[in-house]
């Protein structure tokens, strides 16, 4: 199903507005990633301190063999995104599969990538679905009766709250059927130097990246936000075991958005984005949660970045 983008522009307006006026301020991350701020990210994935997206484009190479043994023929792959230029080559090499179902909100990203991948494998079937993989939306039929293999890499999994990346599993699940396996990086815990390192760099692209979100703010929404009375800030939650971004108030400050009025006292943030890290046990409870038996397990030798591969087992009685 296509979400119009008229459905986009007020979907944003309103998570903004209700986000702006709430007691905690927060925008939901997926706001991060417009045109602007997808060309940061890419950025940023491949700044010296930012290890996840290099870490795991290594890892995935290594462990293909291995994982390929373990995926039917004929299968479909299902991604999660719209897949990257790096990871997804890897993958559809080494498993040949039948198909290969991109799942992205952004469809002219989405038409794009998908394009070059049936570029570069003219015997894979590749559609193309534009989604928010979050919420409903269906698989295409000639799919339906293929082994499935969801693919859901970049610790993605890991800017959504333990509630709420249950439920988000719990969807693929019920998505791609009992029986299939699904292929998820997630980021490890370690030691809170790196990880500011990682979310806070010195070329500042990190920050450029949050604080696009309030030149997006002023763009989209009429809004006359001074970005420059706000800074960007990593923070390490350590009970909650992630990293947040936030829009810290460098002063007091006033402005409006869509017609609306908010003043924010100096050293008040919005808060932008969570990026949970897993301990070993902590990440196989999160897919177990979500209906997801672990059956395999990598990491690269420094233990920054574990790839899992889990099956849709069915429900059983347990004891
Ligand atoms: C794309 C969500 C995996 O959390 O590491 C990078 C986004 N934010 N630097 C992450 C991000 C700031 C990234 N994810």
């Amino acid at each position: 199903m296509l979400a119009p983008p008229d459905d986009q522009a007020r979907a944003f307006r309103e998570d903004v507005l209700a986000g702006l006026a709430s007691s905690i301020p927060a925008i939901p991350a997926r706001w991060l990633y417009d045109q602007r701020g997808s060309e940061l990210f890419d950025e940023i994935t491949r700044l010296p301190s930012y290890y996840p997206t290099r870490t795991e484009t290594r890892l995935l190479q290594s462990i293909m063999p291995e994982v390929a043994a373990q995926v039917p023929a004929g299968a479909a792959v299902v991604e999660f995104g719209a897949g990257s230029a790096a990871k997804t080559p890897v993958l559809l090499e080494a498993v040949q599969p039948a198909a290969y179902v991109p799942v992205d909100i952004s469809g002219e990203y989405l038409e794009q990538s998908a394009a070059e991948v049936q570029k570069r494998f003219p015997s894979i079937e590749v559609i193309p679905v534009v989604a928010d993989f979050a919420r409903d939306f269906a698989l295409p039929q000639s799919i339906a009766a293929k082994p499935k293999l969801g693919f859901f890499p970049g610790s993605t999994i890991g800017n959504f709250v333990p509630w709420s990346a249950t439920d988000l599993l719990r969807r693929f699940y019920k998505l791609l059927g009992t029986g299939a396996r699904l292929l998820i990086g997630m980021d490890r815990v370690k030691p809170v130097e790196r990880l500011l390192a990682a979310y806070d760099d010195p070329a500042g692209v990190t920050a450029a990246f949050n604080l696009n979100l309030l030149e997006r703010i002023n763009r989209e929404l009429g809004g006359d936000v001074p970005v420059d009375a706000f800074r960007h800030e990593a923070r390490w939650n350590e009970i909650l075991s992630r990293i947040e971004m936030h829009l810290v108030a460098a002063r007091d400050v006033d402005f409006n958005v869509a017609g609306a009025a908010f003043h924010f006292d100096r050293g008040n943030s919005i808060h932008t984005e969570n990026s949970h890290k897993y301990g070993p046990r902590g990440a196989r409870l999160q897919l177990l949660a979500g209906g997801w038996t672990p059956v395999a397990e990598w990491t690269d030798p420094e233990r920054d970045f574990a790839i899992i591969l889990a099956e849709a087992q069915p429900e059983r009685f347990a004891p």
